[in-house]
Order: structure tokens, then sequence, then C-alpha cells
């Protein structure tokens, strides 16, 4: 059986990258503009499977493909932040950018340590200390104008930026940027990715991150999903009948990690050379909501406590997006203050929604509202009277 084309593990590159040819353009014209340009950095944020990894991949592959830049690629946790993604990249690049001699001059000590020794595995990540504080300015700014005198830059990626550390971590790099690109004009670029708290994250970080344009990855359009169906399909010398295809974009509803799922599963139900009628799209349609159920809704709702599952079936009962805060209230029997915790949790904890607009909350897991519809009773949304009512003073 010959490979299927929709890749099924998160985070891997799709068949195609259907719908951002936009962004992208934007964004290699961005940095054809060289540094000092104001969109020279990039960040992007948007829910879970929208699409953002393979975004930053695309970017930074293209930059070192097509124009040979050096590239510093990791994804955010409270443990492992840029000092010790640039070690790790550190003699590596140094080789690309500046062959033998520039890798043997001077490097820090800490970074010597951690480059690989030929016939010996490389020190697992989490085990490496980073560059000190204090050696990672100058490290960056040996590597950017080694870039610089090849006609190149060097790009910083970090993804899942909202798990990252706003202080020291995003601070140091945010600050350390902001000097050898602004101050000294030396090509240093970063395209970040995260959820929707990404662009407040940031702003913790240091005023740099303030001032940077925050591009919002939403769902692909009707177009752009069926091309991200077509595509893969026709690769993997699948047929489809049109009513299948229409079925599949008009459940998918544009998020691209149903798009994966789906397409995956149909595949797998017809294999090369088959055709893809109605009858089997659903069936591949139903098979995939199903791990949908298992692997996202499921565990998500089991995680949330009374209070937060009332709110997320008020917000579904209210139609998903949009929905006033000030409503949700109302719903469940609450006033909008009683409820500030739980919605804390919702947005920042367990990421189940969004705030499109101030006083209002949104799902940032599509599908979440279809299962909540078929799985839960969103005809009962109030919450028991509070335990202890606040008193209004002291009694007469
Ligand atoms: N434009 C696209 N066209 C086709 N498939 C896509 C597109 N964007 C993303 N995908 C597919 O959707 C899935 C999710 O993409 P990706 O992992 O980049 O999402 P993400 O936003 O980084 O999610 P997370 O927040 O969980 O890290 C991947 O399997 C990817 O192959
Ligand atoms: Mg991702």
């Amino acid at each position: 059986m010959s490979r299927n084309p929709f890749n099924p593990s998160w985070g891997t590159r799709p068949p195609v990258l259907a719908g951002r040819q936009e962004i992208l353009q934007a964004v290699f014209e961005d940095l054809a503009a060289g540094p000092g340009h104001a969109n020279y950095h990039h960040v992007f944020y948007g829910p879970r499977g929208v699409g953002k990894t393979v975004l930053l991949t695309e970017i930074a592959e293209h930059v070192h493909r097509e124009w040979e830049w050096a590239v510093v690629d990791y994804s955010g946790t409270p443990e492992y932040g840029p000092r010790q993604a640039l070690a790790e990249a550190a003699p590596a690049l140094l080789r690309q950018l500046g062959g033998r001699r520039a890798s043997a001059q001077g490097l820090p000590r800490r970074v010597e340590a951690a480059a690989p020794v030929p016939g010996r595995p490389l020190r697992a990540s989490v085990e490496l200390p980073g560059v000190d504080a204090s050696q990672f300015l100058p490290l960056l700014q040996r590597l950017a104008e080694l870039a610089q005198k090849r006609g190149a830059g060097l790009l910083f990626v970090v993804d899942e930026v909202q798990r990252a550390r706003a202080q020291p971590d995003l601070e140091l790099l945010g600050n350390t940027v902001q000097q050898l690109e602004r101050r000294r004009g030396l090509p240093v670029s970063m395209a970040m990715a995260g959820l929707h708290n990404t662009p407040r994250h940031l702003a913790r970080a240091c005023t740099f991150f303030e001032r940077q344009d925050k591009v919002q990855v939403t769902d692909l359009g009707p177009d752009a999903t069926r091309v991200a169906y077509l595509e893969p399909l026709a690769t993997g010398g699948i047929a489809i009948d049109t009513e299948a295809l229409e079925l599949l974009v008009a459940r998918s509803q544009g998020y691209p990690f149903a798009i994966q799922l789906y397409g995956h599963r149909a595949w797998e139900r017809v294999g090369e050379g088959g055709r893809l009628t109605l009858a089997e799209a659903m069936i591949a349609v139903e098979d995939a909501d199903r791990w949908l159920a298992v692997n996202l809704y499921e565990p998500r709702w089991d995680r949330l406590d009374t209070t937060e599952r009332a709110m997320v079936k008020a917000i579904a009962a209210l139609g998903g997006t949009m929905v006033a805060t000030r409503d949700i209230a109302t719903a469940v029997g609450r006033t909008p203050s009683q409820l500030s915790v739980a919605r804390h949790a919702l947005l920042n904890e367990h990421h189940v929604v969004h705030t499109p607009r101030y006083g209002h909350l949104a799902f940032d897991l599509p599908g979440f509202d279809r299962w909540l519809a078929q799985t839960q009773d969103l005809g009962s949304l109030r919450l028991p009277p509070p335990r202890r009512p606040p008193r209004s003073g002291p009694s007469p």
C-alpha cells in the first residue's frame, strides 16, 4: 500500500499548504526589505491545529533553502529557552556560515561543550545548560554578522511561544534582537507562533514585542479547503465524487487539523487508485469525529469543573462565536464577576476559548460546540445558587 498523503501526525508538513500564499508572500517581502523594516518580525497566533507550526516550518525552510539563511528553531517550554536553542544550534551554524575557521574562533565554552563530536551522540537538549545570558548577544551578533557578509540573515523561530517564560527568556530574546536588528542594522528576524494569549504574553516580556504586528491564523476558506483535499487525493491517485468532496468541506469547516484527519481517514478507506463516494466519505467523517471526541473534546471536558462546564455549555447554546460574557452569566445564573475565575481558567489554563473582542468569548477548539450539542444537555444551563450569597450589610 502506498503512503497516505495526509500525514496523520500533528505538526508535520502537510501535503499541501493550502490558502496561506498571501501570508507567506507578505512575510518573504518583509524579510527581503531588510533590517529596520517595520514588519521584520512575525508573530502568529490562533487556536490549536489551525496550522501555525506548519506555517513557521514553511517560512524557516524557505529562507534556508532559497536564501541560505541560518535558522535557530525551537519550541518554547519553561525549561528550554532561547539560550539553550542558541547553544545547540550555534556550532553547526558557525560551520554553515563561516566554514572551519569561524567555528574554531572563541566560541563560548558552554557552546563548545554542546557541539556534536563525531561518533558521539549530541547531548539530550534538556541537559543543555544554554549560553550564559551575557554571551547571548555577542554570539547572536557574531552569527548575524557572518550571515550578513554572505548576503543572508538569521531567523530565530519560536513555536508554542505561550509556554516560553516571559521573563527572563522572551525578554532576553526580544531585547537582544532589538539591539542587533534595530540599533545595529543586522539581519536577525524572529518568527513566532502560539495560542490566542500570545500577544498578551509577549507584551509582558518586553515593550519591543508590543510594537510588532501580530497575525491571527484562521481557518481556511471553502476554496482553500477544497484544494487541501483535492491535491493530496490526486497525488494519492484517488478520484472523488463532488458530493463526497462537499461533505468533507462542509464538515471540516476549514479547520486544518480536521481536514488532515478527514482526508487521512478517507484515503484509508479507498486506497490508491480508488474512488471516494459520498457513502465512503460519510463513514470516514464519522470515524474521524469519534477520534476527535475521544482525543480532543472528552479530555478537555473531563478537566473542567462545574462552573467551567456550565460556561462552555452556555457558550455553545449561545452560538459558540462572539458570545458576551454578560449573556453567559445570565444564562448560568451568575454575575460576570462571579465567573471571572472560571473565565480565566478557560482562557489561560484549558485554552478552550479566546476573547475575540473585549467582554466576549468564542471557542478556540473548532468542532467543540458541535460535540457539546451532541453530548450535553444545552437546555439546562443554570448553576445551583452560590453556596454563600454575599451579604448586603449588617442585618437590622
Ligand atoms: N494550510 C494548510 N493546508 C493543509 N493542511 C494544513 C494546513 N495547515 C495545517 N495543516 C494540517 O493541519 C494540522 C495542524 O497543523 P499545525 O500542527 O501546524 O497546527 P498548529 O496551529 O501548530 O497546532 P498546535 O497549536 O496544536 O501546535 C497538521 O497536520 C497540518 O498538516
Ligand atoms: Mg503547533
